[in-house]
């Protein structure tokens, strides 16, 4: 009995160091911290987002319509961008941005961790480049870019592994880079662990989706921590069909 308490004592003890502590997920970036992050929160996260994906990407299209709406907050982030910049669209969903840079004469490439959004992606905008990786694995295959559009993505990481992307979307880019985020907002610095995350999607309430909120020091605060400036935060309510929380939109500087 003393040693199953001990055990559970120990493995609760971890686990906050690991996960619970806010000072220590904005700092431990060691790869041992990233690996246990991923196997005890992140995977089981990613694996109920995927799911919810695979049954409302159709809905998802239909009800969702970021891009145009938010087209100020992009238009605005690549004005930062030389043209012809070379660009990632992070957690690219359908690929519609990635396309419509593109077009504009980007260098942009999509990549998203979702076989079903990539594969919507390929099979509308066959001749862009779309590529099956998180922030980690480009990294490691040495992916360089001017900027990243990271548009409603890092909303579905755990908090504990933000600090872990965001010095990764620093790799990929030299001193000069600009990194452009669209978030859900919040006044708080709640943590959205768990279930505290799981938010009813609003065109499909019997599904969830696991979201994170933000507050806009929390993000200055990480950003600055990895290496950027943050140089604007603008701000929108939210529209039909979209989770009930302001959205964000950061613009920040590689330093
Ligand atoms: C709300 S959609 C946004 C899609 C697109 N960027 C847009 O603005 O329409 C969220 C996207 O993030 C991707 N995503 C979810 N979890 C992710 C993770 N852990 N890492 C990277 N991308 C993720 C999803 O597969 C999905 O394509």
């Amino acid at each position: 009995m003393d040693i199953l308490l001990v055990t559970i004592g120990t493995l609760v003890s971890v686990l906050y160091a690991w996960g619970y502590s806010k000072l220590d997920y904005m700092f431990d970036r060691s790869e041992i911290a990233r690996f246990l992050r991923k196997l005890i929160w992140q995977k089981s996260t990613d694996s109920l987002n995927m799911k919810t994906y695979q049954l409302i990407i159709n809905d998802y299209k239909q009800a969702i319509h970021a891009e145009t709406i938010d087209q100020p907050f992009i238009s605005n982030f690549l004005n930062y961008l030389n043209p012809k910049s070379k660009i990632l669209d992070y957690g690219c969903g359908g690929g519609t941005l990635t396309a419509n840079l593109n077009q504009q004469g980007y260098s942009c490439v999509g990549s998203d961790i979702s076989n079903d959004f990539l594969s919507v992606a390929k099979e509308t905008y066959p001749n862009i480049e779309y590529l099956n990786a998180d922030s980690e694995k480009l990294v490691k295959e040495g992916f360089i870019c001017d900027g990243i559009i990271a548009a409603y993505s890092l909303i579905h990481l755990q908090k504990i592994m933000i600090g872990h992307v965001l010095a990764d979307f620093r790799k990929l880019m030299p001193k000069g880079g600009y990194l452009y985020l669209a978030l859900q907002c919040d006044s708080s610095d709640t943590l959205c662990i768990g279930s505290e995350g799981k938010f009813p999607v609003p065109y499909r309430p019997e599904l969830a989706l696991f979201l994170n909120l933000f507050s806009d020091d929390e993000i200055r605060i990480g950003l600055n921590l990895e290496g950027f400036e943050v140089v604007e935060i603008q701000h929108r309510n939210p529209v039909e069909n979209e989770f009930p929380f302001r959205k964000m939109f950061v613009i920040a500087k590689c330093v």
